[in-house]
């Protein structure tokens, strides 16, 4: 087992704990590691792990003590509930009053993968989980690493993304340790997380399947399994419901940063703000229409919604540490490929983009 703590070094301590790096690797020094972080799930502890679309930041979801634990780490606002991940579809059936059969085929169809299914809860799930609600999230995660840490813990893992509350979601176990470097025990190592976006959060507890939070599983996809499916941010803003879910609080993923997403004129934008002497990095997709000037701190993201998906936070990750004074995002297109992505920019927005 190899305790790295090079990259905790440079780092301020923020909790008082000490927050151990346990490097996953397909041998026996990575097998002793997942073993340290199972047992450290067992006895109440946290511990981040990789996941297929960011690193999630996990407690015993069965032990209360612990899940309270993920709440102070984080900042997170007691009325926001976690996700629970599960090692196959029989683990999340036990976690339900009752799993239905649109959850049968989704499960099928979608699992291991980034799809959250909510549905009522049954009543071994602990109310800190469920934010005393009476639904639970769960989650079957296709990370390799996450699947055996899940074995290996004998326990649903309740994990929200390894971040402070509201921040930029984490795709690398330095990411984490910026976050929250001596507010949890360990993070378990296993690379960057390649999916990069949150998963697509699909509540079927109502009279209708209802896309709470979209992610790299498309409206499209869902319906070709389970016919018509709602869009909660509609549904919301046409002011038809009231909030359906915490996580669709309008600020959320930000960096530290001022951001500013444009649908138009983001060059310009840039190039006028230098001018006036202002530090301003860019961030695009695609080909850039036109390459911003060599002096200008800039990330350009693939044109391809998925590829660009897997690179996103990292790139606003990175921007956010330039020590800039202004991040200017030029958005992707209004199509359905990008709407998972679009609705994290628009999150990272930060009102007005006030310059300091
Ligand atoms: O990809 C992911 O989903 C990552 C990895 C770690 O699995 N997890 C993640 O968790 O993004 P978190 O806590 O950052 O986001 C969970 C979202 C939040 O928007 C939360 O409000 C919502 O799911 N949620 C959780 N339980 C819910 C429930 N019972 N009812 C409604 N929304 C719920
Ligand atoms: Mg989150």
């Amino acid at each position: 087992m190899t305790r790295d703590r090079d990259n905790a070094a440079a780092q301020p301590s923020q909790g008082g704990m000490e927050t151990v790096v346990l490097k996953w690797t397909e041998d026996n020094a990575g097998r002793e590691a997942m073993r340290h972080a199972a047992e450290l799930l067992k006895k109440g502890r946290l511990v981040a792990f990789p996941t297929e679309t960011v690193y999630g930041l996990g407690a015993d979801a069965l032990n209360a003590d612990a899940v309270a634990r993920i709440y102070a780490a984080k900042g997170r606002p007691a009325n926001n509930p976690v996700i629970v991940h599960v090692p196959d579809e029989a683990s999340a059936a036990k976690l339900v009053g009752d799993w239905p059969s649109a959850a049968q085929l989704l499960a099928k169809r979608f699992w291991p993968g980034s799809l959250t299914l909510i549905l009522p809860r049954a009543s071994q799930v602990p109310d800190i989980v469920t934010a005393g609600g009476s639904t639970v999230a769960l989650r079957v995660p296709a990370h390799p690493v996450a699947l055996a840490l899940l074995r290996e813990a004998g326990t649903p893992i309740a994990a929200p993304s390894a971040n402070r509350s509201t921040r930029l979601s984490p795709t690398t176990a330095s990411h984490v340790m910026r976050s929250l470097r001596g507010r949890i025990d360990a993070i378990l190592d296993g690379g960057p997380a390649v999916g990069g976006i949150e998963s697509t959060v699909l509540d079927l507890s109502g009279p209708s399947a209802c896309i709470l939070r979209p992610g790299l599983i498309s409206k499209a996809e869902l319906e070709e399994v389970i016919g018509p499916v709602q869009d909660a941010s509609r549904v919301v803003r046409e002011g038809r419901k009231p909030m359906l879910s915490p996580g669709l609080m309008a600020r959320h993923y930000s960096p530290h940063t001022p951001t500013e997403c444009l649908e138009e004129g983001a060059r310009e934008r840039v190039e006028s703000l230098k001018r006036d002497g202002r530090k301003v990095g860019l961030l695009c997709f695609g080909e850039p229409r036109a390459m911003p000037s060599a002096t200008t701190q800039h990330a350009v993201l693939p044109a391809d919604a998925g590829e660009a998906a897997s690179g996103l936070y990292a790139a606003l990750h990175d921007l956010d540490d330039a020590g800039l004074d202004l991040i200017v995002v030029e958005m992707p297109p209004k199509t359905a490929e990008w709407a998972a992505i679009r609705d994290r920019l628009r999150r990272a927005h930060s009102p007005g983009a006030e310059l300091p």
